[in-house]
């Protein structure tokens, strides 16, 4: 049957201050729609697996958000990682896990912190690569246009002709590349970017671990057998504690060549930075995205505004700004700086 991993151990440094590394962005609401991503995560999944099927993988810190968030998450299906060590690692064990329950296991394997328009067009592309993938020895990802040339994807070139209608193979996949293949690639017409979902049987990509990274899967197979007993966590720290940090796009994806793409048509962003966000929001008629209630704008145009509620916020005569209040730290942004954000952390890491 089908199973969903929801990957949920990154720490989304570029939405600081609202996200943090005890909080980061996957477990806010940060498009002011009332749920958290990894709760609208979770819930794009409803009609495709039940929820026994659903994993969680996040870090061991961060357990306690989850089992709040979705409280109807069955606690086993919260997989904790006691190190940060990238996707690979993760995927490796939810795989692993699902296997041992099923070994024909389908399973889609999702971040938790993207957001996605258009449900019915995402279950059907689901169901699609499902279909695909139950007769052949396939890892899919889904696809989408790329419309500027950003180095943190990965770029995806693929066969013209279908394999059948709507399912491409991939030529050759690229990740993160510098900012001249990256442009060269979205120019060329011929590449789309890597929505980081991946549709796979549990063995499939088993299996493509075992060629493309045996270390990794030596540190799983060697062990297996703990996994669901009482030494599950005793395994998991000494996997963790010797295993490569490596991203399963690099660890895999790069090198198999059975990997298909299904060109997505789904409105789809990854809420990178603040202006995605406040590209992704509903906006006022001066072109303003709030998040928050007590928020007042006057004769401000184009900012995004994210505060908490315990504040009254008043902003005045702003333009392309961003404006985040929390309860101990201020930030106000040119939207255009956005990038730097990152940079005034570490700044203000220095202060204190
Ligand atoms: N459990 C767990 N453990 N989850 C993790 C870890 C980890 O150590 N590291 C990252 N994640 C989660 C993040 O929370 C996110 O949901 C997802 O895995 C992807 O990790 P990112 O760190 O956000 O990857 P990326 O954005 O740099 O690149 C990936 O996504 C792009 C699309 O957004 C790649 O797959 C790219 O090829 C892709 O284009
Ligand atoms: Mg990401």
């Amino acid at each position: 049957s089908t199973y969903v991993v929801i990957m949920a151990g990154g720490i989304g440094s570029r939405f600081w201050p609202v996200s943090r590394t005890d909080y980061p962005k996957q477990f806010l609401d940060i498009l002011g729609t009332g749920e958290t991503l990894i709760q609208q995560t979770f819930r794009r999944f409803e009609k495709l697996a039940p929820l026994e099927n659903i994993f969680v993988v996040t870090s061991t810190e961060y357990v306690g958000i989850v089992e709040k968030q979705l409280p109807m998450l069955p606690k086993d299906n919260i997989l904790s990682e006691p190190e940060r060590r990238n996707t690979a690692p993760c995927i490796a064990y939810a795989s692993f896990k699902i296997f041992q329950q099923d070994a024909n296991a389908s399973v889609i394997v999702a971040p938790a912190d993207h957001l996605i328009l258009d449900q019915a067009e995402f279950e059907n592309v689901c169901t699609q690569a499902l279909q695909f993938i139950d007769t052949r020895e396939a890892l899919i990802t889904l696809g989408i246009k790329p419309s500027y040339a950003n180095t943190g994807y990965g770029y995806i070139q693929f066969s013209k002709e279908a394999t059948e209608p709507g399912v491409h193979k991939v030529t050759m996949f690229t990740e993160k590349p510098d900012a001249e293949r990256a442009a060269a690639f979205v120019s060329s017409g011929e590449y789309l970017w890597n929505s980081g979902i991946f549709v796979w049987k549990a063995r499939s990509i088993i299996s493509s671990i075992e060629k493309f990274n045996p270390g990794l899967y030596q540190l799983f197979k060697e062990k297996n057998s703990w996994l669901g007993t009482s030494f599950e966590r005793l395994m998991i720290a000494d996997i963790y504690a010797v295993c490569e940090n490596v991203s399963i796009d690099i660890a895999v994806m790069e090198k198999a060549d059975n990997v298909y793409i299904i060109p997505a048509s789904f409105r789809w962003s990854d809420l990178g930075t603040w202006n995605s966000v406040w590209e992704n929001m509903g906006k006022d008629t001066l072109n303003n995205a709030v998040a928050g209630n007590g928020v007042v704008v006057i004769d401000t145009t184009q900012c995004v505004v994210h505060a908490s509620d315990e504040k009254l916020v008043v902003l005045q005569g702003l333009q392309n700004y961003i404006v985040v209040d929390t309860s101990d730290v201020l930030l106000i942004c040119q939207k255009e700086k956005e990038q730097d954000i990152k940079t005034y952390v570490s700044e203000v890491k220095k202060l204190k």
